[in-house]
């Protein structure tokens, strides 16, 4: 199966997770299921936590204020959007934007390990504390975990890739005179921008 047809799959099976109270929450609200977006051959990859209310109602991710912060890190270090691949580790919004539950994060952390697989990246950013601790714990880094505080704009090594923890771009949207921080961790991916 090509890569476009396993994560067609990934998505259909998220489209039907009925057995999940958030996918049953989506289909009661009419939203949407957000599975990601980006290039299949992306080298980086970054893992946010959940779709808020606009990704819900798009179908895609970081499509809302934090997305703008995103993109503002992104073109900070010349990185086209398309050219990476954006996911969250949950796929079905949680009601009133509240943190995941670690239950939600076992339910759809699989899909999330599928999307790795598929894509294969040279490195995995993640954005904010849940995802680092999902991503860090799922591959053998879970004796390097602290507080995102401390994670944050540092380089661990899992087996087939490198994790880089960084703040959750929503931090700059509650307070822009973080950006600068945000912007000089975003510096460490420039070594894996072609
Ligand atoms: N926050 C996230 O973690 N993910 C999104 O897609 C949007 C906001």
């Amino acid at each position: 199966m090509d890569k476009f047809a396993e994560m067609k799959k990934v998505r259909d099976e998220v489209v039907s997770f009925t057995e999940s109270p958030l996918c049953q929450l989506r289909i009661k609200e009419g939203y949407l299921p957000v599975i990601g977006e980006g290039s299949h051959d992306a080298e980086i990859m970054f893992i946010g936590e959940a779709p808020g209310k606009n990704e819900a109602e798009t179908g895609r991710p970081f499509c809302g204020a934090s997305g703008r912060v995103l993109d503002e890190l992104l073109l900070h270090i010349n990185l086209d959007r398309k050219e990476v691949y954006v996911a969250n580790i949950l796929k079905d919004r949680p009601p009133l934007n509240r943190d995941p539950k670690p239950e939600e994060i076992e339910m759809y952390g699989p899909f999330l390990d599928r999307q790795i697989e598929i894509i294969k990246p040279k490195v995995v950013a993640t954005l904010g504390r849940f995802s680092a601790n999902y991503v860090m714990k799922r591959y053998g880094l879970d004796f390097e975990i602290e507080p995102i505080s401390s994670m944050h704009g540092k380089k661990f090594q899992a087996e087939h890739f490198t994790v880089i923890p960084l703040f959750h771009p929503a931090v700059g949207v509650y307070d822009a005179s973080r950006k600068d921080d945000l912007k000089k961790d975003f510096e460490i991916l420039k070594e894996f921008v072609k």
